[in-house]
């Protein structure tokens, strides 16, 4: 390939700061490739540098920034790849082939299907470089389930989003492949599916609308949640899904629960004590706002609010912990620094920092929020 002669790769190389938006006004040097092409590869190694630094080295060819974008995070696929083994692994939507890479590495047998004839083009070339071998099937999955009788260690899935309607409520049809439509068929050909899907898709509704699910992980990378990871399995023995709230990148530890625990439980309330629990955005994402309270023993300060307390402090808490002491608003001193967090209160962030003439920064914390007996600010100590 063109892309890869020295002189291109020499001036890719030269071009990794440049202005990307300056090059693309510009001519390229040569007669074969076009500036665009260039700049791909230069935007494509930008990504990878955090995305996916295993990318980082001679030969390797970027897709366009879509398929980049689309593609799961080197961190996130090593971490899905833990404990998955077996003969066959088939990933019916490649892609970029980022999770396929690290989740197929202790399979035998890799089958990688995508529709995107130029992407399959690109992962073939790259998997080669990489010294990796797979079945490159270039086809629309669902005509590849119709003619396919091989059967599967594990199949995964990570659709893509149809549309960007980002305010429509998030529903499976909205994705290429319809889950729905070919899960019967996905049952047939392996006993265990493992489905990516956006965090924005409701956790409930997942359960009611795809039957055989068996566990849930929440997966979040330093408190941004990433992606929900659906585990499929054809014979189920329980019934009640299994709900794991992860933050990759930082000391919380693992939250797991039962789904229809969370049903069952109730909080109990407080007014402040000595210690505040903010629980991680994995947590909060998986809704079980009481199971919470009731498996740490933690009191909570509002209904609305997933705020948590103590008078001792609970470790091992899968969230922030602060030691704190409710403070009057006359003690706010103007122009010191506070990390401020305002939730279930009127005031924004912005308006408490304009109100009381205080700025970011600083390692002490302000936290205007609710109890049941109304408006409460807390300091860390
Ligand atoms: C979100 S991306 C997958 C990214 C991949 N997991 C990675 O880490 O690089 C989804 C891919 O599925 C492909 N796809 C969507 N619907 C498909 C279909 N019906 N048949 C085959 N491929 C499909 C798209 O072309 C896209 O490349």
């Amino acid at each position: 390939m063109l892309i890869l002669s020295k002189e291109i790769q020499n001036f890719i190389h030269a071009n990794l700061k440049t202005d990307l938006h300056s090059l693309l006004l510009k001519k390229s040097p040569f007669q074969e490739v076009s500036m665009q092409e260039i700049v791909q590869q230069i935007k494509g190694r930008k990504v990878a540098e955090k995305k996916f630094p295993f990318l980082l080295r001679e030969g390797i060819i970027f897709p366009p920034n879509l398929n980049l974008e689309q593609a799961s995070s080197q961190s996130t696929a090593e971490f899905k790849s833990q404990n998955l083994k077996g003969q066959k692994f088939l990933d019916l939507t490649s892609g970029f082939g980022i999770d396929a890479y690290f989740l197929s590495r202790n399979f035998e047998e890799i089958t990688l299907v995508e529709q995107n004839l130029d992407l399959l083009e690109i992962v073939k070339h790259n998997w080669g470089i990489l010294g990796r071998k797979a079945n490159f099937v270039r086809e629309n999955l669902e005509d590849f389930l119709t003619q396919n009788h091989e059967k599967f260690d594990l199949v995964y899935l990570d659709p893509a989003r149809r549309d960007e309607h980002k305010n429509k409520k998030f529903l499976l049809e909205d994705l290429s492949p319809n889950l729905l439509e070919i899960q019967e068929k996905l049952l047939e050909i392996s006993d265990k599916i493992i489905i990516k899907l956006s965090p924005l898709i409701d956790i409930s509704y997942l359960i009611s609308a795809l039957g055989n699910i068996s566990r849930i992980e929440i997966i979040a990378v330093k408190n941004e949640v990433k992606e929900l990871l659906v585990f499929i399995e054809k014979d189920l023995r329980n019934e009640d899904v299994e709900i794991s709230c992860i933050n990759l990148e930082s000391e919380d530890s693992v939250f797991n629960f039962k789904f229809k625990e969370e049903k069952s439980a109730a909080s109990e309330f407080s007014e402040p004590l000595d210690f505040l629990y903010i629980p991680n955005n994995a947590v909060l994402k998986s809704g079980a706002f009481n199971l919470v309270s009731c498996k740490f023993a933690l009191r909570k300060l509002h209904p609305n609010t997933h705020f948590y307390t103590s008078r001792k402090k609970v470790e091992n808490f899968p969230g922030r912990v602060l030691e704190i002491r409710t403070i009057d608003s006359k003690e706010i001193k103007k122009g010191e620094k506070y990390n401020i967090i305002s939730k279930n209160h009127p005031l924004s962030p912005d308006e408490i920092k304009k109100k009381y003439r205080i700025s970011d920064g600083g390692n002490r914390y302000l936290i205007f929020t609710q109890s049941e007996r109304g408006k409460v600010i807390l300091k860390s100590l």
